[in-house]
């Protein structure tokens, strides 16, 4: 039997093993003072993608931002620490485990209104030596591929108001490079947010959502095309009146 480490959201516990956190107990837990920048209703069914233990996913239905929740990893040791936290928490009727690939062997039927994650950052290999089979696998997604199938595939599993709302970190692939892969697959960037110095979310949805954040930063929009050009008619007006 596993011993598995314990970490509580909300009295819920949380399964799981040291090398399985990517991340999800520390900045993965900014998705609770993010998500009401963003939207104050409370989700249907949430998703966690690259779950590991699931620290986001059980986090949010913990404190009451979803009714239900849909969880996957590639990783085996990762669906084992997540079934024992939906066992000793007997939230079987809410919380659906999936082994996948990216989104490889979530069935059709699973629609989400929320999806969530905190993937490989790395789309090339870690110049670091001596990185374990684990850091590899919390760290690199080799050309972007898991992200790639991920955008590729998530639209069906989308409800008409779902929303995606990924971390990402800019040190490792620009957001430019994601709006291309956005664009690529039909589905529209909404809006993307610092919340470190290294980590930001990106946030997109069909094109008929309006989803925004709902107080955005002032030089978030200070430097929007919009105002940009507002201030060239204002310039022009002005040359204008002067001559
Ligand atoms: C940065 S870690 C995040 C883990 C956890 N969500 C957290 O926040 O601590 C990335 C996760 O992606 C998983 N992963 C790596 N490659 C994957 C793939 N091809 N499909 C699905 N999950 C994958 C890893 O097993 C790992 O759990």
């Amino acid at each position: 039997m596993t011993n598995y480490r314990i970490k509580k959201y909300n009295g819920l516990k949380v399964c799981y093993l040291n090398e399985l956190d990517g991340g999800g107990t520390s900045f993965g837990q900014d998705y609770l003072s993010f998500i009401p920048r963003m939207s104050k209703k409370k989700f249907g069914r949430a998703y966690e993608w690259c779950a590991g233990p699931g620290f986001i996913g059980f986090s949010l239905l913990a404190n009451g931002f979803c009714d239900s929740l849909c969880v996957s990893d590639v990783h085996l040791p990762a669906i084992n620490a997540l079934k024992e936290t939906v066992k000793i928490n007997g939230l079987e009727n809410k919380v659906s485990i999936y082994h996948s690939d990216s989104l490889d062997s979530i069935p059709d039927n699973e629609k989400w209104d929320l999806v969530v994650g905190n993937p490989p950052h790395y789309k090339k290999d870690p110049t670091l030596k001596n990185l374990s089979d684990d850091n590899i696998r919390i760290v690199l997604d080799k050309d972007l591929d898991i992200h790639k199938r991920f955008f590729s595939n998530v639209k069906k599993h989308l409800n008409e108001e779902g929303v995606i709302l990924l971390q990402e970190n800019w040190h490792r692939v620009a957001l430019d490079e994601f709006k291309e892969m956005l664009v690529e697959y039909n589905i529209e960037f909404k809006f993307s947010s610092p919340f470190s110095n290294k980590f930001f979310y990106l946030c997109a949805a069909r094109s008929n959502n309006q989803i925004k954040l709902l107080k955005p930063p002032s030089w978030s929009t200070k430097y929007t095309e919009h105002s940009f050009k507002g201030k060239l008619k204002k310039l022009a007006k002005k040359i204008l009146q002067r001559n």
